[in-house]
């Protein structure tokens, strides 16, 4: 099983500064990550919350059937000392996404803290990068059939 897991303000996908983060709604990016990973078999548990608490709740509860995580933890990227250690506790592997290039935007965007706890990141190639995710935990992180 593959977590989906999305934090602040990306639950307005879609009609969120369109010019930044395009048009497809958070609904629309788990419905495709559910259909792609199901194509294989692997169920997807898809979670978004606002409160960074919710987030480590999630992640903490589904830690033993995990095989992966999809993570897009929005600004929570920028300062969350407490999503970087729940992602080290838990010992999943995580891939990183960020719909928009953040290297490309403002300076507080370029820093990741749950970057080094990550073993990748996908940034800017818009809601494909949750699929390349998706994709690459099935095929490389032993994700495959759970
Ligand atoms: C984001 C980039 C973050 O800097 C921002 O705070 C978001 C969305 C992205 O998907 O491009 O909420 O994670």
């Amino acid at each position: 099983m593959i977590l989906l897991v999305n934090g602040p303000n990306l639950n307005l996908l879609g009609e969120r500064e369109p010019e930044v983060y395009g048009a497809t709604t958070l609904a629309d990016v788990e419905r495709m990550v559910r259909e792609h990973c199901a194509a294989r078999g692997v169920e997807v548990r898809a979670f978004q919350s606002n409160h960074e608490g919710a987030l480590l709740d999630f992640i903490q509860e589904h830690r033993k059937a995990a095989r992966g995580i999809v993570l897009n933890a929005g600004a929570f990227t920028h300062t969350s000392y407490a999503l970087r250690d729940c992602l080290a506790a838990v010992r999943v592997p995580a891939v990183e996404v960020h719909v928009s290039n953040v290297h490309a935007r403002e300076p507080f965007r370029h820093v990741s803290l749950v970057a080094p706890v990550c073993r990748g990141q996908i940034v800017g190639l818009g809601v494909r990068g949750y699929l390349l995710a998706a994709t690459w935990l099935m095929d490389e992180a032993g994700a495959r059939g759970a």
